[in-house]
């Protein structure tokens, strides 16, 4: 059989090491597909300053021409933000494609549309690589949790703001020293005030609840406090007390409603969870029958997130045999059976 043929939007981090692993995996990844899996083309914004080995990827600066190429069956979106990554999205889906993407801001502020939109043109839209990074979380909760009605989960879900309490706990280092560091590396995103005031890790937990609790994807009713008036002073006092200081994402199930929010926490240092250090991401999720589960591993980075980004592409090469209706939905619970539980001021 010919191998499926993807569409890469953005060569960036993660999209060099989407190809890489790619490559690299070939044999392994198609076993597991049933099927080759071949990036046929690419675009970024600026194909000179490009690093990613883009060898044998038809290649263009207009997104939008892969978008709209009939050879592309599924669309890797990385370019990250809002737009014009929504309308390339919602443009794929029109066309008859799968999407597979990493973007977080897009699907907690857009996905409801986004799926929707899925749903009437019988596409699927896949977003591990969107939380957690390398950790499969959504598959965990979505599919390993299915029995459960989840209590509550709470997770160090942003790798740049946990790097930088680390650093400044082990070294004593600067916040801004710390925080150019995770830029260098490819941890932060493009505006790395989404990463230290808490908007990233809101909209991870936007997502993660709407799986978890079946509610719909909800953004503006998280309540959101990042790390940047933490100081190496509060840091070290709270080493003194023999606690850490974390960044959670917190959403819980109550009678009244659903609590979402994201700030700075202190987790006494014996917890597993106070020992998640550096880029680490670690996800608590409580379940009434399975009990507590942790989830732990890279929460951002190239490869780490190409593995998330590949699991979906395995993923959805695996499900284009069957047929539309009898794919799984990747918000988990089925569209017409949401609940309207509120989401509760905090
Ligand atoms: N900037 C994000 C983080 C990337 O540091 O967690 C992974 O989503």
């Amino acid at each position: 059989m010919n191998p499926v043929k993807v569409g890469l939007l953005g060569l960036g981090t993660v999209g060099g090491g989407t190809a890489n692993v790619l490559r690299r995996n070939a044999g392994e990844i198609s076993r597991r597909a049933g099927r080759g899996i071949e990036i046929s083309h690419a675009a970024a914004r600026n194909l000179d300053s490009t690093k990613a080995d883009m060898t044998g990827m038809k290649l263009t600066e207009d997104a939008f021409e892969v978008v709209n190429d009939p050879e592309v069956a599924i669309v890797i979106e990385l370019i990250g933000g809002y737009e014009p990554a929504r309308t390339l999205v919602l443009q794929a889906i029109a066309n008859g494609k799968h999407v597979v993407t990493a973007n977080k801001a897009l699907i907690a502020r857009h996905g409801n549309e986004i799926f929707t939109a899925a749903r009437e043109h019988g596409v699927m839209v896949a977003f591990e690589a969107a939380v957690g990074g390398g950790i499969p979380i959504i598959k965990a909760l979505r599919e390993g949790l299915a029995a459960n009605r989840i209590e509550w989960l709470a997770g160090i879900i942003n790798g740049t703001g946990n790097f930088i309490l680390t650093e400044m706990r082990d070294k004593g280092r600067d916040f801004a020293d710390v925080l150019a560091e995770a830029q260098a590396l490819g941890y932060a995103e493009a505006d790395p005030t989404f990463d230290v005031e808490g908007i990233d890790a809101a909209h991870k937990l936007t997502i993660l609840a709407s799986i978890a609790f079946g509610i719909p994807l909800q953004f503006d009713k998280v309540y959101t406090e990042g790390i940047t008036r933490i100081t190496r002073e509060d840091v070290a006092y709270a080493g003194e007390l023999g606690y850490r200081i974390k960044h959670l994402g917190v959403a819980r199930a109550t009678d009244e409603g659903i609590e979402l929010r994201v700030h700075p926490t202190l987790i006494p240092e014996r917890r597993l969870i106070a020992n998640v250090d550096g880029v680490m991401n670690a996800v608590l999720v409580k379940g009434d029958a399975v009990g507590p589960t942790l989830y732990y591993g890279a929460g951002a980075g190239a490869e780490p997130t190409a593995s998330a980004v590949i699991a979906d592409i395995v993923d959805v090469v695996r499900t284009l045999s069957s047929e539309p209706a009898t794919r799984v939905p990747h918000l988990a619970f089925q569209p017409d059976a949401l609940s309207d539980k509120p989401v509760l001021p905090v």
